[in-house]
């Protein structure tokens, strides 16, 4: 079955009263199936979020249809079981982060039996844990967006949708928007989300989608788009002396070539991450 399925798709913004239209998204067709995680691609107002925001049934489409488990979107029966974390949330500054998810879950309908519990474990898994009863004005752009992923987890949606969840996130928190993605697949639910996070996208994504100028023009699953069919990469340790002379002529000898020899590194992303370790708290404990 299908959790998304939009059809034709297409959105006119009039930024200006008298201003011409701009055409945020035109003809756009795709399917999202259940259980699957979807990465939207495109620059920057390529039509992503007013993408997402048509599904959620927020925005009206100009024309299209757009619908959510077999639902039209502007149905609000649509929006049940759906999870979302907007681009750039903003919560209520006074409450502090665990009674913001309390708050949340019991609007979208939460039990109040084990809801403390509940709470304090999506805040965790969210790697909010040290910060959860400081109040929400005081927290850091990341540890907002962590805030806004464990209002997404607390009401245990179907269909998980993130706008740049990582964005403004320390490699730590890249790193654990990632494996919550990941979670939430192996829990069966289905994923679809935006980001300029490339390898990310890659690591985790089914299939992806790319937009540019409102259009999708590559989509597809990620090995499909980026296999070379008929290139293979070799690591060697240790290079043996004069190994790539000879590796070459052999090569050479059965009619194919070196590309390119590159020595690998482990990345600035693992020196980050083994070095400033784990964080589950955003800021320092006084001593
Ligand atoms: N409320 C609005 N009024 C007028 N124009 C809008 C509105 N929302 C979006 N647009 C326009 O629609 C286009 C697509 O915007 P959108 O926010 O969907 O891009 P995006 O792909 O999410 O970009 P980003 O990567 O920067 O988040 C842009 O040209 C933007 O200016
Ligand atoms: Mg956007």
């Amino acid at each position: 079955m299908n959790a998304i399925e939009v059809e034709g798709l297409a959105k006119d913004f009039r930024p200006a009263w008298h201003g011409p239209r701009v055409r945020a998204l035109d003809g756009v067709t795709l399917q999202v199936r259940e259980g699957e995680i979807m990465g939207l691609l495109g620059p920057n107002g390529s039509g992503k979020s007013t993408l997402l925001k048509i599904i959620l049934g927020l925005l009206a489409p100009t024309a299209g249809v757009c619908r959510v488990f077999g639902v039209p979107s502007d149905l609000v029966a649509a929006r049940l079981g759906v999870g979302y974390l907007p681009e750039a949330p903003d919560f209520c500054p006074q409450l502090t982060g665990f009674e913001l998810v309390c708050y949340h879950a019991r609007l979208g309908g939460a039990a109040r039996r084990g809801l403390q519990e509940r709470a304090g474990a999506v805040i965790a898994q969210a790697g909010l844990r040290n910060a959860m009863h400081r109040r929400v004005g005081t927290y850091s752009q990341g540890m907002r967006q962590r805030l806004g992923l464990a209002l997404v987890l607390i009401l245990e949606p179907r269909l998980v949708i993130l706008d740049e969840p990582a964005s403004g996130m320390d490699p730590g928190g890249v790193e654990e928007v990632g494996k919550l993605i990941k979670r939430l697949k192996a829990q069966g639910r289905t994923v679809l989300f935006s980001s300029h996070l490339l390898g990310q996208v890659e690591e985790l994504c089914d299939r992806v989608v790319l937009l540019h100028r409102g259009r999708i023009v590559r989509q597809g699953s990620v090995d499909a788009l980026t296999q070379r069919k008929r290139q293979v990469a070799l690591l060697v340790d240790p290079l043996p002396d004069p190994g790539i002379e000879e590796l070459d002529s052999w090569l050479r000898a059965h009619g194919s070539s070196l590309r390119g020899v590159e020595t690998p590194r482990i990345g600035l992303d693992r020196v980050f991450r083994e070095t400033v370790g784990d964080r589950n708290g955003g800021g320092n404990t006084p001593s």
